[in-house]
């Protein structure tokens, strides 16, 4: 596969997009554009590409001279009952849509490549990472955090790239880049949709025709909630409570947590004032569906 695939010509451009297999590979590179005095954007992905990853990879390539898109199914991010396996997978679409965005290189290990049979070091963090998806997927965090930490250090960017969709992923990446002194530019980018209003994502692909319907009022609860705020509704629990009515009306959505956060700390909070995150993780017949909203 690694042949048929590398090196994939950018249309229209002069330049080539490489697909790196090892840590070597990008290293070598990286410092190649270190010696040109480019700088690099990183763009960390579990593939299955869509619009939402492909807002990001627009936003690094037009803020970087040369953009790192990581391809990998990080499988330690999955707990044991989770969908690694189901996950679904296309790296030759991946990188097609990767090269029409002028992505410079992408990243797509083995497992093998990134975690030594004897593996045992974590990155682990503390506080935020204990409520929301971190209470129903225990070890999903440590698993994000120590990719992203092992992401940063063998790329070296200067700015990454990661979506408001996940947004506790995102308040705790930044959170470890501030107390680890990681010397990166973390840059968050909003929600992409689809017409109807459901966030994109690569699980969406798990929804049969039925499901796909039902999945409709997550962005629902979302606008509903929203809605409020604008109306000059501060109460967290009276927003929760009508959040939380409008995905019990759909007979096939089963609710894991509807919460109204502080933005920063993940903790609950009683009012509904900025930097409040009101977040949802739904799941739709088997398929957990996550949303959320920002003050
Ligand atoms: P993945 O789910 O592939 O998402 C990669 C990035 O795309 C994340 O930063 C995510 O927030 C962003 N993204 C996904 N759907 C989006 C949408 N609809 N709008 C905007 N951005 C969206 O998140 C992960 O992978 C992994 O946890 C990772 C960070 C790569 C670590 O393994």
């Amino acid at each position: 596969m690694a042949e048929c695939l590398a090196p994939v010509r950018a249309k229209g451009m002069e330049k080539i997009m490489k697909i790196a297999y090892t840590i070597k590979e990008v290293r070598e590179q990286v410092k190649a554009w270190r010696k040109e005095g480019l700088t690099v954007g990183l763009v960390p992905t579990m593939g299955y590409l869509h619009e939402g990853h492909a807002s990001l990879m627009k936003k690094a390539v037009e803020e970087n001279d040369r953009v790192v898109t990581s391809v990998f199914l990080n499988p330690t991010q999955f707990g044991p009952s989770e969908d690694l396996e189901a996950y679904p997978r296309d790296f030759e679409q991946d990188c097609r849509l990767c090269d029409s965005l002028g992505v410079s290189m992408v990243f797509h290990p083995e497992p093998e490549e990134m975690y030594a049979p004897d593996f045992c070091t974590w990155v682990n963090m503390e506080v935020l990472s204990s409520t929301l998806c971190g209470k129903s997927r225990s070890t999903h965090f440590r698993g994000v955090c120590t990719v992203v930490s092992k992401l940063f250090n063998i790329v070296t960017p200067d700015r990454a790239y990661f979506g408001q969709k996940d947004a506790q992923q995102l308040a705790i990446i930044r959170r470890m880049v501030r107390d680890l002194n990681m010397d990166i530019e973390i840059v968050g980018c909003p929600i992409v949709r689809e017409e109807d209003g459901l966030a994109k994502s690569s699980r969406n692909t798990y929804l049969n025709e039925e499901e796909r319907k039902a999945a409709l009022v997550l962005s629902q609860s979302i606008f509903l909630g929203e809605k409020m705020v604008k109306e000059g509704e501060t109460d967290a629990a009276k927003i929760k409570a009508a959040m939380t009515a409008r995905i019990e009306s759909e007979p096939l959505a089963r609710i894991d947590y509807v919460e109204i956060v502080d933005g920063l700390s993940m903790q609950p909070v009683d009012t509904m004032q900025s930097p409040a995150l009101a977040a949802i993780a739904v799941y739709i017949g088997k398929t957990r569906l996550i949303d959320n909203f920002i003050i």
